[in-house]
């Protein structure tokens, strides 16, 4: 585990270092939970949206997309369920007057519990040896199976206490397990209150009487108000579509573990519109799609789980996430969600119009159903580059950073470098610069030995490195370097584009999805 967060931390400097993510504001000591992508990063989000968008818009002919505003009406958020529901329940400590969420300090103590019970376990295999029956030990062994006890007990109160949405009752854990404030190490606790997750902030001059409006907390949303312009205007028959992809707000109160949790992030989200009593099989269709997208890149299929939801949201009626193995364990990067006809019959209902789809095959109008994608985008990054990170032991006891990022969605796709700077090399490099760049993100790179940098550009998961030598001028030729093998070939400058467009192009990816 300790391993795993050195691990973790060193991606979160390498993120810096190679101008993938910056804290926010970072010169006025950052400003929590919010980061800035630099020049690298920018381009490894840009490619994972383009990814999910035209997977979604190109490979599936019935769906579109839309691009709609942040503030919206703020009835919307009354209709969806926002105003009254999105709420995490805190507690603060009266003497170190932190605030916390009284869930995530039930889930942490858990959390120890399970470390003590794994420690055991490890002790136990290491005085066992190879005859070490797992199993069997933790059935057998006093020690272990009493804490699991306590643990299960614990949790099903827990659990309990939060379908209940019982406040008084979460405090009362925090109470007798005893949990203390890590920062002052005491138990002086207030009442657990209700906290909304919105950030409010206000719209026109407060003379003409300004209207308090929201940071959209979801995507969603602006694709739910847009569903009849949408079926109208693109005269779109069910089942179909609607994806989009933009930021969304959220008032963490435990932001923590980088780019995993955020309060301002980005979501690519698709609500797919389908007649009631179909939705089973489209979600059944959605759940398989989204799996196979995430597979196809490559990162690891032993990486990736469904983890279907038991406790369901009063208006859904199936939901699951796909979880990623994060270097701090198996975490949600998307959910799939059957939302019934809910938030469509809620908007109706709230705005007064008339939201309905007349079926001609049915010969008959109803409210359609509901079937979400919803990722987050910097969840998604924040895979791939920690699922890419790989320090390499090399021969003659060099090492190596290498990011092997899909190719596709490496931020640079090729380095172009002169072995010297004199001789005619750079000018010959340039000309391959100019010719590649119209369609490769392509560096151009002079200056240190060629050793240092191939590993710059090893660092930032660049696929190809193109080196220009002596032999170059007299034949055409140029060794291409593949990054994760660090073969180099002699190759005509001819066939370049063709080398690199096989790897690189995000068509490819597209078609493993066939
Ligand atoms: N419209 C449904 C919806 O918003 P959600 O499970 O609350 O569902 C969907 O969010 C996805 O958005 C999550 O799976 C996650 O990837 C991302 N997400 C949610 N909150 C986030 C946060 N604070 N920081 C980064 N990503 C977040």
């Amino acid at each position: 585990m300790a391993q795993q967060e050195d691990v973790f931390k060193k991606i979160v400097a390498h993120a810096k270092e190679y101008g993938f993510v910056f804290p926010s504001s970072e010169i006025y000591d950052g400003l929590s939970a919010v980061y800035d992508y630099g020049q690298n990063g920018v381009e490894l989000k840009n490619n994972i949206k383009r990814y999910w968008w035209e997977a979604m818009t190109l490979l599936h002919e019935n769906i579109v997309g839309i691009d709609s505003a942040i503030f919206m009406h703020p009835t919307i958020w009354k209709a969806s369920g926002h105003v009254d529901a999105f709420n995490d329940p805190l507690i603060d400590n009266r003497d170190s007057k932190k605030r916390y969420r009284a869930d995530v300090l039930i889930e942490d103590h858990i959390a120890k519990i399970d470390d003590k019970i794994n420690k055991e376990v490890e002790k136990a295999r290491k005085r066992f040896g190879e005859s070490f029956d797992e199993a069997m030990f933790r059935q057998t062994n006093g020690r272990v199976a009493e804490l699991v006890a306590r643990r299960e007990a614990i949790h099903d109160r827990f659990s309990q206490a939060m379908n209940d949405n019982n406040l008084d009752d979460l405090r009362q854990i925090i109470i007798d397990e005893e949990i203390v404030d890590p920062i002052s190490g005491t138990k002086n606790w207030t009442e657990v209150r209700q906290f909304n997750l919105m950030f409010k902030t206000e719209m026109g001059s407060t003379a003409d009487g300004a209207m308090t409006v929201y940071l959209r907390p979801e995507t969603a949303q602006g694709i739910f108000v847009n569903y009849l312009n949408v079926q109208k205007t693109g005269r779109m028959r069910i089942p179909f579509g609607i994806a989009q992809i933009g930021k969304a707000f959220r008032n963490e109160i435990v932001a923590r573990q980088f780019i995993f949790r955020m309060r301002e992030f980005e979501q690519m989200e698709m609500q797919f519109f389908v007649r009631p009593g179909d939705e089973m099989k489209w979600f059944q269709y959605w759940k398989e799609w989204r799996l196979r997208w995430h597979k196809a890149l490559g990162l690891g299929d032993e990486k990736y789980r469904y983890h279907d939801h038991e406790k369901l949201a009063h208006y859904a009626n199936a939901a699951t996430d796909i979880e990623f193995l994060m270097p701090f364990g198996f975490k949600e990067v998307e959910g799939i969600h059957s939302r019934t006809d809910f938030d469509l019959s809620q908007h109706e209902k709230f705005s007064g119009k008339k939201i309905q789809y007349f079926d001609p095959e049915l010969n008959s109008s109803y409210t359609p159903y509901v079937i979400e994608t919803s990722i987050g985008v910097d969840r998604m990054f924040l895979s791939v580059l920690s699922s890419a990170y790989e320090e390499q032991k090399l021969e003659g006891g060099d090492s190596r950073v290498v990011l092997r990022l899909p190719a596709a969605l490496a931020p640079v796709k090729c380095a172009v470098m002169p072995l010297v700077r004199k001789d005619g090399l750079p000018e010959k490099a340039r000309e391959i610069v100019d010719d590649l760049k119209f369609d490769f993100s392509t560096h151009y790179d002079e200056k240190d030995s060629i050793g240092k940098r191939y590993r710059r550009q090893d660092a930032i998961g660049t696929p190809f490195c193109i080196t220009v030598d002596h032999q170059t001028l007299e034949d055409n030729t140029v060794t291409l370097r593949h990054r994760d093998s660090m073969e180099q070939a002699r190759v005509n400058i001819a066939d370049l584009h063709r080398l690199i467009h096989d790897e690189v192009s995000l068509n490819s990816l597209l078609r493993k999805l066939k």
